[in-house]
Formats: structure tokens, C-alpha cells, sequence
């Protein structure tokens, strides 16, 4: 009984995105990337794998960050098999647990001491299911591993973009893989303080993840921007949501019929990631920033509409306070 409802819903519930019209071509539609250096969170698998063999392929040298080495160092074997990963570009791993801040903090340094220059950072890792509610420095596991981690890593590798994108011809991105989820947070969200950041949203059906921290992406993200033009900077910063991809039928209720009917609604993991290598790579997010600064992109590499609370100042700088004070506890050890 509960595999026909769960069919159901899964045949209604979900947009057919598979059949959405595409005309964006990664070989054709994204800038050259030889010399370029790109690091893609969550990459030995899904979304994040494609993305970062689209960019090597176009040249860049891609960190996967990931918090499996053995997975990683197997993406790595499939990806150098990859003939024009081969030609053109280069992987490399970077070991990244988004639920410990410890290693957030090392995946950073070790890229900071490796490099010279970062072009693309992707924000793509998620916790995607978790059984229940787990608190990882007093904070709820969704929003520590999809925002309080993401923050941290990206904060700490933004001296590396900046000075990236004071370079002669520069074109440095900041990319938020969010999810159409954030749409459905509810109207009164707020980000005070911590209870707030802890309020969990997964109770609602079909909800895999909490949809606040798929929120809290977008919501960073346009702060970020905010704040990066506000010091005339160049680096521009997206949020999107993918589309729904064929990516996690084993994590759903009903594995064998999510196997067996989520390719034929669903997008590839391949196509999944278009969305983001437009806001990684496009041309037209450099010719265009009043329209791509800052911008949420919806399926398939088009622009897309976040919420109208996700456009809100106020949030923002509300998330952006209570996240760095929450940090500062747990520097402090105030939070264990
Ligand atoms: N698939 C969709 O329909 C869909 C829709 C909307 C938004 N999205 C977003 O798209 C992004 C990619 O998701 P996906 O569909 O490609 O899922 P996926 O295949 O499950 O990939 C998730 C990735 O995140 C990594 N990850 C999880 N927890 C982590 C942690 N604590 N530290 C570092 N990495 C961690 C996973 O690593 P392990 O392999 O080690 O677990 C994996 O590499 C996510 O941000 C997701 O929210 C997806």
C-alpha cells in the first residue's frame, strides 16, 4: 500500500523535468577554462561528478571535495578515463567533511596553500536524507552540513577569489546549489538565533531534507553578492535549483519503484548539471551582471525566480549575523 501512494505521489508531485526543453550545450556554451582552477563540493557522485567532468573537460583543474576518500579517489579513476578530462584538464581530491568544521577548515587551507588562483568555487554537497534529527554543535544536521559548513568553507577560500578576481580578464564565480524546495519555506522564517536555525521542516511528506537550509543557500547567496558589490568586487555569486535528478532513488521509501520510474520523470545526473555549469561557466553571466549578479537559475540553465523572501535585505543580513555568532561559539568551544 504504502509503495502505490508512495508511486503516486512521486508520478505527481515532481515536475516531469525530464522533458524540459534544453538548449545548452556544456562544449558549446561554456567559456574555455584551460589555466582555470575550480573546486566542486560533493563531486565523487550525482550532480557534482558531472559538473566537475564538464569543467575538466573544458580545461580547468578541478578539486573534488569530498568526505569519502575512497569514493573520491574512485570518481577520479572514472573521470581520468574520460578522453577530453584527459586532453584538457586535471582532478584532484581535497578531503571535506561538511559536518565537521575541523575538516572545512583544513579543505580550505590545503586549497589556499596549493593554489594561486580559484575561479569557480561550486557549492554542491547536501546532506540529502538524514533518519532523524541529529545536532552536530548544538546546530540541526541539515543546516550544519548545508549551510553552517558551506559558509565556513566559502569564507574561508574568498581572499583566494578576490584576489582571483583582481586578475586581468578574471571571471570568478561562487555557485549555491540550492533546490526549488526553498520556495516552500513558510512565510514567517526567521533567523534570530539559534532556535530559529533549528526549526526542522522534515516532518512534511516527500520532504527529503529540511527545506530551510535549501533556503538559507539562497538567501547566502544574494548576501554575498550584496556585500561583494558593496566593495566594487567582481566575483559573481548564483544560487539554483537543478531541476529534479535522478539521483538519490535509493535514499526514497520505496527504492525499487523510485529504480524503476525516476528515470523516466527525472533528469540524468548528466543534464542535472547544466544548470549549474551555466552559472559556472557561461559567457553570459561576465556580459550580463546586472542580470546574473546574484541571480537564482532554475532548470535547464535558464533564469529562474527564488522567493520573494529570499530577496529580503533584512534575512539575509539576519542569517549572515546569527551564522557568524554561531561560529564564534563554537570557536569559543560554548557549543560542543
Ligand atoms: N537530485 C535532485 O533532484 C535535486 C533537486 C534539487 C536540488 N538538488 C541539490 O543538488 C545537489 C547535489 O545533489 P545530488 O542530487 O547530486 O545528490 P547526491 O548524488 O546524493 O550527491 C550529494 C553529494 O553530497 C555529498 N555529501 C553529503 N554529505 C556531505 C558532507 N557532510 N560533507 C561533504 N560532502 C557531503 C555526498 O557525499 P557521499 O557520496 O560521501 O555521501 C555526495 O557527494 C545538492 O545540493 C542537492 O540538494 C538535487
Amino acid at each position: 500500500m504504502e509503495t502505490i501512494i508512495f508511486g503516486i505521489a512521486l508520478l505527481t508531485k515532481f515536475n516531469w523535468d525530464r522533458f524540459l526543453p534544453c538548449d545548452f550545450d556544456p562544449e558549446r556554451d561554456m567559456v574555455d577554462l584551460h589555466g582555470k582552477v575550480a573546486v566542486v563540493t560533493g563531486a565523487n557522485t550525482g550532480i557534482g561528478f558531472a559538473t566537475a567532468r564538464h569543467l575538466a573537460r573544458k580545461g580547468a583543474r578541478v578539486y573534488l571535495a569530498c568526505r569519502n576518500e575512497r569514493k573520491a579517489n574512485e570518481a577520479i579513476q572514472e573521470l581520468e578515463k574520460d578522453e577530453k578530462v584527459a586532453q584538457n584538464g586535471e582532478i584532484r581530491f581535497v578531503q571535506l567533511d561538511l559536518a565537521d568544521f575541523a575538516s572545512a577548515k583544513r579543505a580550505s587551507a590545503e586549497i589556499l596553500a596549493k593554489e594561486e588562483r580559484l575561479d569557480i568555487l561550486v557549492n554542491n554537497a547536501s546532506l540529502l536524507v538524514s533518519e532523524k534529527p541529529k545536532y552536530i554543535h548544538g546546530i540541526l544536521d541539515y543546516m550544519a552540513v548545508n549551510h553552517f559548513g558551506p559558509f565556513m568553507f566559502t569564507q574561508a577560500l574568498l581572499p583566494l577569489l578576490k584576489k582571483t578576481s583582481l586578475l586581468p580578464e578574471s571571471d570568478v564565480r561562487i555557485v549555491f546549489v540550492s533546490s526549488d524546495a526553498h520556495l516552500r519555506v513558510p512565510q514567517d522564517i526567521r533567523f534570530r538565533n539559534l532556535e530559529d536555525v533549528n526549526v526542522d521542516y522534515t516532518s512534511m511528506p516527500l520532504d527529503y531534507y529540511s527545506r530551510a537550509c535549501k533556503y538559507a543557500n539562497v538567501l547566502y547567496a544574494k548576501e554575498l553578492q550584496r556585500r561583494l558589490d558593496k566593495e566594487n568586487s567582481r566575483i559573481s555569486v548564483l544560487s539554483l535549483h537543478p531541476g529534479n535528478v535522478n539521483t538519490f532513488a535509493d535514499a526514497t521509501p520505496c527504492p525499487r519503484l523510485s529504480n524503476l520510474l525516476m528515470p523516466w520523470i527525472f533528469m540524468s545526473p548528466d543534464v542535472g548539471s547544466y544548470t549549474t555549469l551555466f552559472a559556472a561557466a557561461s559567457p553570459l553571466v561576465k556580459e550580463q551582471p546586472e542580470v546574473f549578479k546574484g541571480a537564482y537559475l532554475g532548470p535547464i540553465a535558464k533564469l529562474g525566480k527564488a522567493s520573494d523572501n529570499a530577496e529580503r535585505e533584512d534575512l539575509g543580513g539576519e542569517l549572515w549575523d546569527t551564522t557568524e555568532s554561531v561560529l564564534k561559539r563554537i570557536d569559543a568551544g560554548e557549543l560542543d
